[in-house]
């Protein structure tokens, strides 16, 4: 069965200190997760260790980079590469998030690179997609993400795939407040299901969680990880805020 994942993004927000308490407000609310849900913190690279650290013993809860370099090793200065997030232990990687495709310029197949580079070491990549508004309303939404994983994901085998960690965020529904109905949310995920099937077959795409992202709250968390397709969240503002995020988790299926 795939996993349920709650997936916080912090993006590039909080302080040591409070990133610390975060984590110790979320340890008192004592969320308990069976063996196929997750909770995944993705946090700024400074963090990484001691967020770890602070969530040591606690079954099935992990800690994600946000990034890592489409490069191995070398001349990057300020990059940080997936041999260095294996070399300290973390296990998962944001690749593609829609805010380093508009400000850093990355595009599907520097993606694909990404992946490639991560697998190699042993990272397990949480892989973002989604679209536009202006794409949204002309009606070219299912079109254009299943670009997005055929230019970054179909070079991959099914052994790569299996398991794997897709997040659908529309990036109108990012920051904005502007949730993705619990339908357009479902018809998306299921339209990224049958893109996979298509490729690798049924059972492999049956063992891909595909993560909703774009202003998941603790009010409609339950209503949207309810769809059939929906394996759970990415999430940012609200993963902010320790009783908006321990909500969130327990809304998992
Ligand atoms: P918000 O939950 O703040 O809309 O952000 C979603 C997101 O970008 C998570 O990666």
């Amino acid at each position: 069965m795939r996993k349920q994942i709650a997936a916080a993004n912090w993006k590039m927000n909080l302080t040591l200190t409070e990133a610390e308490s975060l984590a110790d407000e979320l340890l008192q609310t004592n969320h308990a997760l069976s063996d196929d849900q997750l909770a995944i913190f993705a946090v700024p690279y400074p963090y990484l260790i001691p967020v770890r650290t602070k969530f040591e013993g606690k079954e099935n809860v992990y800690v994600a980079a946000q990034n890592c370099s489409a490069n191995k090793n070398g001349a990057f200065t300020g990059e940080v590469s997936a041999a260095m997030l294996q070399s300290i232990g973390i296990e998962y990687v944001v690749i593609g998030h829609s805010e380093r495709r508009e400000y850093n310029h990355e595009d599907n197949s520097l993606l694909a690179k990404k992946i490639d580079v991560a697998l190699e070491f042993n990272l397990k990549p949480i892989f973002c997609c989604g679209e536009a508004l202006s794409i949204r309303e002309a009606g070219s939404q299912d079109a254009y993400v299943g670009t997005q994983l055929e230019e970054s994901l179909f070079h991959l085998s099914p052994s790569d795939v299996d398991g794997f960690i897709i997040a659908y965020e529309p990036i109108w529904a990012i920051g904005t407040g502007r949730t993705a109905t619990s339908e357009q949310a479902q018809q998306m995920h299921a339209h990224i299901r049958s893109v996979l099937t298509s490729k690798y077959g049924k059972e492999v795409a049956d063992s891909i969680s595909i993560l909703y992202g774009g202003s998941v709250k603790a009010s409609n968390a339950k209503e949207i990880f309810g769809q059939p397709d929906v394996d759970g969240g990415l999430v940012g503002g609200a993963s902010l805020v320790a009783s908006e995020f321990a909500t969130i988790i327990s809304s998992l299926k």
